[in-house]
């Protein structure tokens, strides 16, 4: 089993490396983001209130997030693995998600974490501004989500490195290029938890 934490700043290129490394390793695809936009559109009561806080750049409470995800995990697990894009983003949710794999005798393969400058990832988002509609896509809430992510998501990053699961990944360049470095990451770490 593959079980892959996806991490970086908004525009770093989660989502999209989400993609790939689904295809590339047949494993089950959970975004919190995606799993709340979901909420939001069906118009739900956690999705009203979801949606006043992604619109103010400002996380989810923990326990919301932990929910959805102990939901989908119970859901998929015969899957080969998961990815986990945008989760965990606080050190709670760190514990909580690995107290959820340990409970079913699984454990995080590794966590990627892409390095992007702020510079690139916000021209990246205002690229997308114009081309697609997420409301949270706009100056003043990228800043805040930015904010967010330096107080509450980088500890997080420090949480796996004490654990020997963080790897820095460059982020900039060529999707494909970007994905070479992360399959080169992930499959050095199957190998050292095989061996
Ligand atoms: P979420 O949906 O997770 O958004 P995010 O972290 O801000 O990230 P993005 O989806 O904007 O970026 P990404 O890193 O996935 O990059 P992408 O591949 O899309 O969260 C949204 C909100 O939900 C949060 O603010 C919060 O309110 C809430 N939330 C979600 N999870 C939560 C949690 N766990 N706890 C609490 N609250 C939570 O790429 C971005 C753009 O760049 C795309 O247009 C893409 O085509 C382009 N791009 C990608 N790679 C490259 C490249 N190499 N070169 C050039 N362009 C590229």
């Amino acid at each position: 089993m593959i079980n892959v934490v996806l991490f970086g700043p908004p525009g770093a290129g989660k989502g999209t490396q989400s993609q790939n490394l689904v295809s590339h390793y047949s494993l089950v695809h959970l975004s919190t983001g995606d799993l709340l936009r979901a909420e939001v559109t069906a118009g739900t009561p956690l999705g009203v209130e979801a949606k006043k806080l992604m619109d103010e750049g400002k996380l989810v409470p923990d326990e919301v997030v932990i929910g959805m995800i102990e939901g989908k995990i119970k859901q998929h697990l015969e899957s080969r693995g998961f990815v986990f894009d945008g989760f965990p983003r606080t050190v709670a949710q760190a514990e909580a998600l690995d107290f959820m794999l340990m409970k079913n005798k699984m454990s995080i393969t590794c966590m990627i974490s892409l390095q992007v400058p702020e510079a690139e990832t916000t021209a990246r988002l205002m690229k997308r501004a114009l081309e697609e509609q997420r409301s949270d896509d706009n100056e003043e809430t990228i800043r805040k989500r930015v904010r967010e992510y330096l107080e509450k998501t980088i500890p997080v990053a420090e949480y796996y490195r004490s654990k020997g699961r963080h790897n820095a990944i460059q982020g900039v360049g060529a999707v494909l290029e970007i994905f070479k470095r992360i399959t080169e990451a992930v499959d050095k770490s199957v190998r050292s938890q095989e061996s």
